[in-house]
Protein backbone atom coordinates (compact mmCIF):
# COMPACT_ATOMS: atom_id res chain seq x y z
CA UNK A 1 0.00 0.00 0.00
CA UNK A 2 0.79 3.53 -0.58
CA UNK A 3 -0.20 6.61 1.72
CA UNK A 4 0.45 10.40 1.88
CA UNK A 5 0.43 11.96 4.89
CA UNK A 6 0.30 15.42 4.88
CA UNK A 7 1.74 18.29 7.81
CA UNK A 8 1.95 21.89 7.77
CA UNK A 9 4.78 23.18 5.75
CA UNK A 10 8.10 23.04 7.91
CA UNK A 11 7.23 19.94 9.90
CA UNK A 12 8.17 17.52 6.83
CA UNK A 13 11.75 16.77 8.10
CA UNK A 14 9.86 16.08 11.92
CA UNK A 15 7.66 13.70 9.91
CA UNK A 16 10.29 11.84 8.03
CA UNK A 17 11.40 10.63 10.74
CA UNK A 18 8.37 9.63 12.55
CA UNK A 19 7.77 7.65 9.83
CA UNK A 20 10.84 6.11 8.96
CA UNK A 21 10.73 5.18 12.55
CA UNK A 22 7.37 3.08 12.69
CA UNK A 23 8.16 1.79 9.41
CA UNK A 24 7.39 3.01 6.24
CA UNK A 25 9.31 2.83 3.18
CA UNK A 26 10.55 4.30 0.16
CA UNK A 27 9.95 7.51 1.74
CA UNK A 28 9.52 10.99 -0.62
CA UNK A 29 9.51 13.95 1.13
CA UNK A 30 7.09 16.29 -1.15
CA UNK A 31 5.04 19.72 -1.06
CA UNK A 32 2.76 19.44 2.19
CA UNK A 33 3.48 15.78 2.74
CA UNK A 34 5.10 12.56 2.32
CA UNK A 35 4.83 9.90 0.38
CA UNK A 36 5.97 6.04 1.80
CA UNK A 37 4.67 2.60 1.40
CA UNK A 38 4.30 -0.56 3.57
CA UNK A 39 2.12 -3.36 4.38
CA UNK A 40 -1.56 -3.19 5.50
CA UNK A 41 -1.20 -3.04 9.22
CA UNK A 42 1.13 0.31 8.02
CA UNK A 43 -1.87 2.34 7.61
CA UNK A 44 -3.27 1.33 11.25
CA UNK A 45 0.49 2.09 12.61
CA UNK A 46 0.69 5.06 11.14
CA UNK A 47 -2.68 6.53 12.30
CA UNK A 48 -1.91 5.31 16.02
CA UNK A 49 1.60 6.49 16.15
CA UNK A 50 1.93 9.69 14.14
CA UNK A 51 2.71 12.89 16.61
CA UNK A 52 3.17 15.55 14.11
CA UNK A 53 1.47 14.99 11.01
CA UNK A 54 -2.14 16.15 9.75
CA UNK A 55 -3.80 12.81 7.88
CA UNK A 56 -2.79 9.43 6.60
CA UNK A 57 -4.40 8.86 3.39
CA UNK A 58 -4.29 5.63 1.31
CA UNK A 59 -3.07 7.13 -2.25
CA UNK A 60 -5.53 5.39 -4.66
CA UNK A 61 -3.83 6.65 -8.08
CA UNK A 62 -1.05 8.78 -9.05
CA UNK A 63 -1.16 10.05 -12.53
CA UNK A 64 -0.01 12.88 -14.74
CA UNK A 65 -3.65 14.81 -15.75
CA UNK A 66 -3.87 17.85 -17.24
CA UNK A 67 -7.48 17.81 -18.47
CA UNK A 68 -10.66 16.81 -16.72
CA UNK A 69 -11.39 13.97 -19.36
CA UNK A 70 -8.22 12.46 -18.02
CA UNK A 71 -9.45 12.94 -14.22
CA UNK A 72 -12.52 11.57 -15.27
CA UNK A 73 -10.82 8.77 -16.87
CA UNK A 74 -8.65 8.17 -13.88
CA UNK A 75 -11.20 8.50 -11.12
CA UNK A 76 -13.68 6.09 -13.01
CA UNK A 77 -10.62 3.56 -13.35
CA UNK A 78 -10.84 3.06 -9.18
CA UNK A 79 -13.04 -0.15 -7.78
CA UNK A 80 -15.17 2.63 -5.99
CA UNK A 81 -17.11 -0.34 -4.89
CA UNK A 82 -14.75 -1.37 -2.80
CA UNK A 83 -14.00 1.69 -0.84
CA UNK A 84 -17.62 3.26 -0.46
CA UNK A 85 -19.80 1.12 1.20
CA UNK A 86 -23.85 1.62 0.47
CA UNK A 87 -25.42 4.45 2.05
CA UNK A 88 -21.99 6.04 2.89
CA UNK A 89 -21.92 9.92 2.38
CA UNK A 90 -18.74 11.22 0.39
CA UNK A 91 -16.67 14.08 0.67
CA UNK A 92 -14.79 15.77 -2.04
CA UNK A 93 -11.91 17.80 -1.55
CA UNK A 94 -9.42 18.89 -4.17
CA UNK A 95 -5.95 21.36 -3.86
CA UNK A 96 -4.41 22.94 -6.93
CA UNK A 97 -0.60 23.59 -7.23
CA UNK A 98 1.04 25.41 -10.24
CA UNK A 99 -1.47 22.98 -12.63
CA UNK A 100 -3.38 23.43 -15.25
CA UNK A 101 -6.86 22.27 -14.16
CA UNK A 102 -7.30 25.22 -11.52
CA UNK A 103 -11.04 25.08 -10.82
CA UNK A 104 -11.43 23.52 -7.62
CA UNK A 105 -15.07 23.26 -7.83
CA UNK A 106 -14.97 21.77 -11.33
CA UNK A 107 -12.36 19.52 -10.23
CA UNK A 108 -14.28 18.14 -7.42
CA UNK A 109 -17.36 18.08 -9.63
CA UNK A 110 -15.94 15.79 -12.05
CA UNK A 111 -14.55 13.52 -9.41
CA UNK A 112 -18.13 12.77 -7.94
CA UNK A 113 -19.35 12.27 -11.62
CA UNK A 114 -16.94 9.83 -12.45
CA UNK A 115 -17.44 8.10 -8.86
CA UNK A 116 -21.34 8.28 -9.70
CA UNK A 117 -20.84 6.72 -12.80
CA UNK A 118 -18.84 4.00 -11.69
CA UNK A 119 -21.18 2.64 -8.83
CA UNK A 120 -24.28 3.03 -10.69
CA UNK A 121 -26.94 5.63 -11.00
CA UNK A 122 -28.65 4.41 -7.84
CA UNK A 123 -26.04 5.59 -5.72
CA UNK A 124 -26.16 9.00 -6.53
CA UNK A 125 -28.50 10.42 -3.26
CA UNK A 126 -24.93 8.98 -1.54
CA UNK A 127 -23.49 12.45 -2.29
CA UNK A 128 -24.53 14.37 0.28
CA UNK A 129 -22.18 16.61 2.19
CA UNK A 130 -24.03 17.23 5.61
CA UNK A 131 -23.99 13.98 7.22
CA UNK A 132 -20.52 13.17 8.54
CA UNK A 133 -21.12 10.64 10.65
CA UNK A 134 -20.72 7.70 7.54
CA UNK A 135 -18.38 9.53 5.56
CA UNK A 136 -15.42 8.76 3.22
CA UNK A 137 -13.10 11.54 2.81
CA UNK A 138 -11.25 11.98 -0.72
CA UNK A 139 -9.05 14.41 -1.61
CA UNK A 140 -7.67 15.40 -4.75
CA UNK A 141 -4.10 16.80 -4.71
CA UNK A 142 -3.01 18.43 -8.27
CA UNK A 143 0.23 20.02 -8.21
CA UNK A 144 2.27 20.73 -11.40
CA UNK A 145 0.09 18.61 -13.85
CA UNK A 146 0.24 15.49 -11.22
CA UNK A 147 -3.02 14.00 -9.68
CA UNK A 148 -2.44 12.51 -6.23
CA UNK A 149 -5.98 11.04 -5.79
CA UNK A 150 -6.20 10.13 -1.87
CA UNK A 151 -8.42 8.45 0.88
CA UNK A 152 -9.01 9.87 4.21
CA UNK A 153 -7.87 6.26 6.69
CA UNK A 154 -7.60 8.97 9.58
CA UNK A 155 -11.28 10.33 9.75
CA UNK A 156 -10.68 13.68 12.91
CA UNK A 157 -7.29 14.91 11.94
CA UNK A 158 -4.39 13.62 13.88
CA UNK A 159 -4.16 16.55 15.99
CA UNK A 160 -7.49 15.03 17.72
CA UNK A 161 -5.93 13.07 20.30
CA UNK A 162 -8.92 13.29 22.65
CA UNK A 163 -7.23 14.15 25.58
CA UNK A 164 -7.60 18.06 24.74
CA UNK A 165 -11.44 18.71 25.64
CA UNK A 166 -11.28 21.77 27.68
CA UNK A 167 -8.86 24.83 26.24
CA UNK A 168 -8.33 28.52 26.32
CA UNK A 169 -7.37 31.27 23.97
CA UNK A 170 -4.84 29.79 21.71
CA UNK A 171 -4.14 26.74 22.11
CA UNK A 172 -1.14 25.49 19.98
CA UNK A 173 -2.22 22.46 18.11
CA UNK A 174 -1.05 18.90 19.82
CA UNK A 175 0.99 17.92 16.21
CA UNK A 176 2.37 21.35 16.49
CA UNK A 177 3.66 21.12 20.09
CA UNK A 178 4.82 17.57 19.59
CA UNK A 179 7.09 18.89 16.67
CA UNK A 180 8.45 21.24 19.00
CA UNK A 181 9.33 19.02 21.99
CA UNK A 182 11.05 16.80 19.06
CA UNK A 183 13.27 19.85 17.55
CA UNK A 184 14.16 20.96 20.86
CA UNK A 185 16.49 18.58 21.05
CA UNK A 186 14.96 17.25 24.80
CA UNK A 187 16.10 13.87 25.31
CA UNK A 188 13.83 13.16 28.60
CA UNK A 189 16.59 13.02 31.06
CA UNK A 190 16.74 16.79 31.95
CA UNK A 191 14.04 19.17 33.17
CA UNK A 192 11.49 19.81 30.57
CA UNK A 193 9.66 23.38 31.20
CA UNK A 194 6.69 25.59 29.43
CA UNK A 195 6.32 28.89 31.67
CA UNK A 196 3.29 29.90 29.88
CA UNK A 197 1.92 26.82 29.47
CA UNK A 198 -1.64 27.44 28.89
CA UNK A 199 -4.05 24.23 28.60
CA UNK A 200 -1.06 22.05 28.91
CA UNK A 201 -0.42 21.04 25.21
CA UNK A 202 3.19 21.19 24.90
CA UNK A 203 4.37 19.82 28.41
CA UNK A 204 1.78 17.24 27.93
CA UNK A 205 3.16 16.46 24.73
CA UNK A 206 6.32 16.22 26.14
CA UNK A 207 5.15 13.61 28.40
CA UNK A 208 3.65 11.53 26.01
CA UNK A 209 7.04 11.35 23.65
CA UNK A 210 9.00 10.77 27.18
CA UNK A 211 7.02 7.95 28.03
CA UNK A 212 6.05 6.20 24.92
CA UNK A 213 2.42 6.98 24.58
CA UNK A 214 1.05 6.23 21.04
CA UNK A 215 -0.76 10.14 19.98
CA UNK A 216 -3.64 7.74 18.38
CA UNK A 217 -4.21 4.68 21.31
CA UNK A 218 -7.52 5.59 22.21
CA UNK A 219 -9.10 7.57 19.60
CA UNK A 220 -10.91 5.86 16.37
CA UNK A 221 -9.46 6.29 12.82
CA UNK A 222 -11.78 5.83 9.65
CA UNK A 223 -9.80 3.49 8.73
CA UNK A 224 -11.25 0.87 11.08
CA UNK A 225 -14.84 0.92 9.37
CA UNK A 226 -13.52 0.39 5.74
CA UNK A 227 -15.38 -2.73 4.93
CA UNK A 228 -12.58 -3.78 3.00
CA UNK A 229 -9.93 -3.17 5.49
CA UNK A 230 -9.40 -5.65 8.55
CA UNK A 231 -9.93 -3.45 11.38
CA UNK A 232 -7.78 -6.03 13.56
CA UNK A 233 -5.07 -4.34 12.09
CA UNK A 234 -5.50 -1.49 14.17
CA UNK A 235 -6.55 -3.57 17.53
CA UNK A 236 -3.40 -5.49 17.35
CA UNK A 237 -1.59 -1.70 16.52
CA UNK A 238 -3.33 -0.44 19.64
CA UNK A 239 -2.71 -3.94 22.05
CA UNK A 240 0.79 -3.59 21.48
CA UNK A 241 1.23 0.19 21.64
CA UNK A 242 0.05 -0.63 25.06
CA UNK A 243 2.83 -3.06 26.05
CA UNK A 244 5.65 -0.13 24.71
CA UNK A 245 4.47 2.44 27.51
CA UNK A 246 7.23 3.19 29.75
CA UNK A 247 6.48 3.25 33.09
CA UNK A 248 9.38 3.19 35.25
CA UNK A 249 11.88 6.03 34.85
CA UNK A 250 10.75 9.55 36.57
CA UNK A 251 11.10 12.85 34.72
CA UNK A 252 10.94 16.78 35.43
CA UNK A 253 8.55 17.93 33.17
CA UNK A 254 6.87 21.17 34.47
CA UNK A 255 3.84 23.64 33.03
CA UNK A 256 3.16 26.77 34.60
CA UNK A 257 0.71 30.19 33.90
CA UNK A 258 -0.06 32.91 35.45
CA UNK A 259 -3.90 31.99 34.66
CA UNK A 260 -5.05 29.56 37.61
CA UNK A 261 -7.96 28.12 35.34
CA UNK A 262 -5.35 27.39 32.58
CA UNK A 263 -3.03 25.65 35.40
CA UNK A 264 -6.93 23.76 36.39
CA UNK A 265 -7.66 22.69 32.39
CA UNK A 266 -3.91 21.85 31.66
CA UNK A 267 -4.21 19.15 34.73
CA UNK A 268 -7.57 17.79 33.66
CA UNK A 269 -6.36 17.30 30.10
CA UNK A 270 -2.94 15.68 31.93
CA UNK A 271 -5.28 13.37 33.23
CA UNK A 272 -7.27 12.62 30.04
CA UNK A 273 -4.38 11.86 28.05
CA UNK A 274 -2.90 9.37 30.72
CA UNK A 275 0.09 11.76 32.17
CA UNK A 276 -0.58 13.08 35.58
CA UNK A 277 1.58 11.77 37.33
CA UNK A 278 4.35 12.36 34.69
CA UNK A 279 4.16 16.52 34.49
CA UNK A 280 3.03 18.83 37.35
CA UNK A 281 1.64 22.28 36.60
CA UNK A 282 1.64 24.90 38.42
CA UNK A 283 0.23 28.76 38.66
CA UNK A 284 3.37 30.88 38.32
CA UNK A 285 4.47 34.59 36.78
CA UNK A 286 6.93 33.92 34.17
CA UNK A 287 8.94 36.35 35.96
CA UNK A 288 9.91 34.76 39.14
CA UNK A 289 12.06 32.06 36.66
CA UNK A 290 14.55 35.23 36.14
CA UNK A 291 16.30 34.76 39.98
CA UNK A 292 15.95 30.66 39.70
CA UNK A 293 18.97 28.51 37.96
CA UNK A 294 17.13 26.63 35.08
CA UNK A 295 18.72 24.12 33.13
CA UNK A 296 17.23 21.43 30.26
CA UNK A 297 14.62 22.41 28.08
CA UNK A 298 12.37 25.27 27.88
CA UNK A 299 9.71 25.09 25.23
CA UNK A 300 7.05 27.97 25.10
CA UNK A 301 4.19 29.26 23.35
CA UNK A 302 4.31 32.69 24.62
CA UNK A 303 1.62 35.18 24.44
CA UNK A 304 2.32 37.30 21.61
CA UNK A 305 0.33 40.61 19.46
CA UNK A 306 -3.00 41.17 19.60
CA UNK A 307 -3.90 39.03 22.29
CA UNK A 308 -1.91 40.74 24.93
CA UNK A 309 -3.55 43.20 27.04
CA UNK A 310 -2.13 44.07 29.88
CA UNK A 311 1.59 42.87 29.40
CA UNK A 312 4.47 45.29 28.65
CA UNK A 313 5.36 42.84 25.58
CA UNK A 314 8.94 43.94 24.65
CA UNK A 315 9.42 43.73 28.58
CA UNK A 316 8.31 40.09 28.60
CA UNK A 317 10.24 39.14 25.55
CA UNK A 318 13.31 40.70 27.26
CA UNK A 319 12.68 38.51 30.14
CA UNK A 320 12.77 35.44 28.47
CA UNK A 321 15.85 36.49 26.65
CA UNK A 322 17.25 36.90 29.99
CA UNK A 323 16.62 33.54 31.13
CA UNK A 324 17.99 32.21 28.28
CA UNK A 325 21.35 34.05 28.70
CA UNK A 326 21.44 33.43 32.40
CA UNK A 327 21.29 29.88 32.44
CA UNK A 328 23.56 28.74 30.01
CA UNK A 329 22.94 25.02 30.10
CA UNK A 330 19.28 26.04 29.24
CA UNK A 331 18.24 25.00 25.59
CA UNK A 332 14.53 24.65 23.73
CA UNK A 333 13.03 27.73 22.17
CA UNK A 334 9.95 29.52 21.95
CA UNK A 335 7.18 29.64 18.68
CA UNK A 336 6.06 33.22 18.27
CA UNK A 337 5.05 35.23 15.37
CA UNK A 338 7.11 38.26 17.53
CA UNK A 339 10.56 39.66 16.82
CA UNK A 340 12.43 37.76 19.09
CA UNK A 341 15.01 37.66 16.68
CA UNK A 342 16.31 40.75 18.06
CA UNK A 343 17.56 39.51 21.73
CA UNK A 344 18.82 36.49 20.04
CA UNK A 345 23.38 36.10 18.80
CA UNK A 346 22.80 34.56 15.54
CA UNK A 347 25.85 32.07 16.72
CA UNK A 348 23.79 30.63 19.42
CA UNK A 349 20.35 30.52 17.97
CA UNK A 350 18.34 28.97 15.13
CA UNK A 351 15.04 30.02 13.71
CA UNK A 352 12.81 28.07 11.73
CA UNK A 353 9.85 28.95 9.78
CA UNK A 354 6.33 27.52 10.82
CA UNK A 355 2.59 27.90 10.63
CA UNK A 356 0.88 28.42 14.33
CA UNK A 357 -2.92 27.77 12.77
CA UNK A 358 -2.93 30.08 10.06
CA UNK A 359 -0.14 32.82 11.40
CA UNK A 360 3.42 32.41 10.28
CA UNK A 361 5.88 32.04 12.95
CA UNK A 362 9.05 31.17 14.23
CA UNK A 363 10.56 28.59 16.52
CA UNK A 364 13.52 30.49 17.94
CA UNK A 365 15.45 27.41 19.49
CA UNK A 366 19.09 28.12 21.19
CA UNK A 367 21.68 25.19 20.69
CA UNK A 368 20.98 21.42 20.21
CA UNK A 369 17.98 21.93 17.91
CA UNK A 370 17.65 18.17 16.91
CA UNK A 371 19.30 17.45 13.26
CA UNK A 372 16.09 15.71 11.87
C1 LIG B 1 -0.40 31.59 23.65
S1 LIG B 1 -0.94 31.08 25.23
C2 LIG B 1 -0.27 29.47 25.40
C3 LIG B 1 -1.17 28.44 24.83
C4 LIG B 1 -0.69 27.03 25.11
N1 LIG B 1 0.48 26.68 24.34
C5 LIG B 1 -1.81 26.03 24.86
O1 LIG B 1 -1.63 25.09 24.09
O2 LIG B 1 -2.88 26.20 25.43
C6 LIG B 1 0.06 32.05 26.31
C7 LIG B 1 -0.17 31.81 27.78
O3 LIG B 1 0.75 32.63 28.50
C8 LIG B 1 0.14 33.00 29.73
N2 LIG B 1 0.89 34.16 30.27
C9 LIG B 1 0.86 35.44 29.86
N3 LIG B 1 1.73 36.19 30.57
C10 LIG B 1 2.35 35.36 31.44
C11 LIG B 1 3.37 35.53 32.43
N4 LIG B 1 3.90 36.73 32.67
N5 LIG B 1 3.78 34.44 33.10
C12 LIG B 1 3.23 33.22 32.88
N6 LIG B 1 2.25 33.00 31.98
C13 LIG B 1 1.82 34.06 31.26
C14 LIG B 1 -1.30 33.26 29.35
O4 LIG B 1 -2.13 33.12 30.51
C15 LIG B 1 -1.55 32.18 28.29
O5 LIG B 1 -2.13 31.04 28.86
Amino acid sequence: MQFFITCTPWVESVLRKEIERIGGTNIVVSDRGILCSGSESLMAELNIWIRTGNRVYLILAEKRTRTFDELFDTTGAIDWRKYIPKDAPIIVDAVSVKSELESVPAIQKTIKKAIVTKITGDRESLLREDDKVLWIHIFALIRENTLLLLLDTSGEPLHKRGYRTEALEAPIKETLAAALVMLSGWRYKEPFLDPFCGSGTIAIEAAMIARNIAPGLTRNFAGEYFPWYDAEYFKQAKEQAKTKIMTERTYAITGSDTDSEAVRIAKDNAKRAGVADTVSFLKKDFKEYISEYLSGALVSNPPYGIRLKDYDLDLLYKDISIVFTKNTSLFGGIITSYDFGKYTRPNLWKNRKLYNGNELCYFYSKKFEAKV
